[in-house]
């Protein structure tokens, strides 16, 4: 097991220890086992002069504050449990929750925005709305697109950001963050780390300042929550706190309950998956069906594969695996990124970054692995699907059968 030192003061803890204590240290002292649920959006006081003195604390420094929030739109108690085990976890000073994995990175282009540095250098391929966030412009920010060879290059005095996700959504492309950090100089790195999770990589320790998680993935684990998470110093972690009480894409407090629970279970899934994975890519590689397999050197539950034959055919001939968007789940989930996940991205950009429209992305769950082998090899030898039929009234069931890949919504 991995030891993990938080400093002189504290005993290192492995990261297994960490997954289900940190975050929870006061429980016991408080006569609680589970932690607290605080769904309150405001904090009564009777002393106006004080509360105002704390909102100007607030408001001024990002710092969190002493005592109750004031205001829900400031902090949470249940969010901040939340907050301190994923920071733990990453060996990273603070962490700061959002709403969703893109209001995460929104807070961040907006934080490095606010201090005049607007430019951003990323590495493709990204997750495919992270893409179109930075690519569109959305948020008033520019972004050169480069190789990892030529990130120092890329960086300009109003560079604000280098970002990288590693390994890559959805070809699995991993970086060298060490080196990449190296190339950043006083640029802070952004390394997206919601596929290897914290069990499989932790970027601060190899020189990234800020990690980034779609919570929604691996950390809540169970497909029933959205959320997303920066892990970075406190200094930008205060700046992030005050672009989140400002524009509002907080975290709900179930959530954060949600999504603390989850990390308790995160390295058994993790790991457990990643074994299910590693035996499916072993078969993979050798089926005459698949022409091309990509797995991390890291290992991880997620895999990709291109095929000979029709990908669509195989998205509608799974019966065990979903077919559905997002990953990280304890269910198997297959996807076609050229049709969904990476569908917003520009196709010449999607193809030179090595998204084939022959790739499949599948997020391995914790099914036992001979029956996800032979739902996928079906799949796999599955005859061409029945053209759309079209799309049955609301409230009108579907008919009972194959089901047609090119009648379902296309959810990115
Ligand atoms: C690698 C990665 N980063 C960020 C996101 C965005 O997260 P969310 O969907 O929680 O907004 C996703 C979503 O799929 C993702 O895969």
């Amino acid at each position: 097991m991995d030891a993990m030192d938080y400093g002189s003061s504290v005993t290192p803890r492995a990261l297994a220890t960490e997954a289900v204590h940190a975050g929870r240290e006061d429980l016991a002292s408080l006569g609680l086992h589970a932690p607290p649920l605080d769904l309150s959006t405001t904090y009564p006081s009777y002393d106006a002069r004080a509360e105002a003195a704390r909102i100007d604390e607030f408001a001024t420094t990002g710092a969190r504050l002493d005592g109750p929030p004031v205001y829900a739109r400031l902090d949470n108690p249940t969010v901040a449990r939340f907050e301190e085990a994923l920071a733990r976890l990453e060996g990273a000073e603070a962490a700061v929750a959002f709403a969703s994995g893109m209001a995460a990175l929104t807070a961040v282009l907006l934080a490095r925005a606010s201090q005049g540095l607007r430019h951003v250098v990323a590495v493709r391929p990204l997750y495919g709305c992270s893409d179109h966030l930075l690519d569109a412009g959305l948020l008033g920010t520019e972004v050169t697109w480069t190789d990892p060879a030529g990130v120092a290059d890329a960086i300009r005095p109003d560079t604000g950001l280098v970002m990288v996700e590693s390994p890559a959504n959805p070809t699995l492309a991993e970086a060298d963050i060490r080196a990449l950090a190296h190339s950043c100089g006083s640029v802070p790195l952004l390394v997206d780390n919601t596929f290897a999770t914290p069990v499989l990589q932790r970027p601060v320790a190899q020189g990234a300042r800020i990690v980034l998680h779609s919570a929604t993935k691996y950390l809540g684990g169970h497909g029933d929550v959205m959320g997303g998470v920066v892990a970075c110093d406190e200094e930008f972690a205060r700046t992030l706190r005050q672009v989140r009480f400002a524009t509002g894409g907080v975290l709900h407090p179930l959530a954060g309950y949600l999504l603390l629970r989850g990390l308790s279970t995160l390295p058994v899934r993790v790991r457990a998956a990643s074994t299910t994975a590693a035996e499916l890519v072993r078969r993979l590689a050798t089926d005459p069906r698949i022409a091309r397999v990509h797995y991390p050197r890291i290992g991880g539950a997620m895999i990709a594969f291109e095929v000979y034959g029709e990908p669509h055919d195989v998205i509608a001939g799974v019966r065990l695996i979903t077919p559905a968007v997002s990953l990280g789940s304890v269910d198997t989930l297959i996807q076609h990124p050229a049709s969904i996940s990476h569908r917003i991205v520009a196709e010449g950009d999607r193809r030179s970054s090595g998204v084939s429209d022959r790739l499949l992305r599948m997020s391995v769950g914790l099914e036992d692995v001979e029956d996800l082998w032979r739902d996928l090899t079906q799949a796999l030898s599955a005859p061409p699907a029945a053209p759309p039929r079209a799309a049955a009234p609301a409230g009108v069931p579907a008919a009972v059968g194959r089901p047609v890949a090119a009648s379902r919504p296309s959810g990115r």
